[in-house]
């Protein structure tokens, strides 16, 4: 089995117009180089607005960044006022769409029913959903991260083949971490991220649990990127705030370098 190549996300999540977002691309491919791209992948998520523009100067710059999207729709197109389709987003060259991000499960309703739709028609359209789980500080408290965050996955990966799976991206994000400077601890990370691992192998054979990469979000920064990464089942990291600076980003993404 090869090795997991680690990929860090950066999810803009409603920040950066389209201005600001190209400024800042440019900025980051200046930082990052050929050596860092081979050993890491990379991705960013700017809003729907910037999503254009992002793809135009990675395609014409030949930076070798994944495009990513924030979310989507599962329709291809219809009368869905306001949504953006998978079909959209594979035309613009997006390669990664988060589904299933904590926001969108706690302010906007979303089930795993729908997380489970809407990875099936991103994996439908050609591209590589970054499928979200976490608990809250309430449901930690109370003993029920594993369960709670295996029942995300179960729910949000039902009907997909073993063959999806291992292509497929998870990202564990303890609710409790995002946003608040108080990163889980890298055992903790490793934990839940283990566990996780184990359920995929129980649900879709060895060879899916070994070759998903799963990620660690939450308050990941420069400083504590290289201890999170050490742990063997944590393959990268989904970066809110600390993704906005091209500085700071890049530093998360050239980890080894201490
Ligand atoms: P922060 O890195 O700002 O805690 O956000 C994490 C996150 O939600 C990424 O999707």
């Amino acid at each position: 089995m090869a090795e997991r190549k680690p990929l860090i996300s950066g999810n803009w999540k409603m920040h950066h117009t389209h201005l600001e977002a190209i400024a800042m691309v440019q900025k980051l491919s200046y930082l990052l180089t050929d050596a860092d791209y081979h050993v890491t992948d990379v991705s960013v998520h700017p809003a729907f607005t910037a999503l254009r523009s992002i793809q135009t100067i990675l395609d014409a710059d030949r930076i070798p960044i994944a495009l990513g999207a924030q979310n989507c729709y599962w329709e291809p197109r219809g009368a869905y006022t306001g949504e953006i389709s998978p079909l959209m987003l594979a035309k613009l060259a997006v390669s990664f769409v988060i589904v299933g991000h904590s926001e969108r499960r706690q302010i906007f309703g979303e089930t795993d029913e729908w997380v489970n739709r809407k990875a099936k028609a991103v994996l439908a359209n050609g591209m590589t959903p970054i499928v979200c789980c976490g608990e809250t500080l309430e449901e930690r408290q109370a003993g029920l991260t594993s369960s709670l965050c295996l029942g995300q996955i179960g729910g949000s990966l039902a009907g997909l083949t073993a063959e999806q799976v291992a292509g497929i991206v998870i990202a564990y994000e303890p609710i409790w971490a995002i946003g608040t400077g108080v990163v889980a601890t890298p055992e903790d990370a490793q934990a839940v991220i283990g566990a996780i691992r184990i359920e995929v192998g129980n649900l879709f054979g060895a060879d899916a649990a070994a070759a998903v990469r799963i990620q660690y979000g939450g308050s990941v920064k420069p400083g504590n990127i290289a201890v999170l990464m050490s742990q063997p089942d944590i393959d990268g990291a989904l970066v809110g705030g600390a993704s906005l600076d091209a500085e700071e980003f890049s530093r998360i993404v050239r980890y080894r370098a201490g």
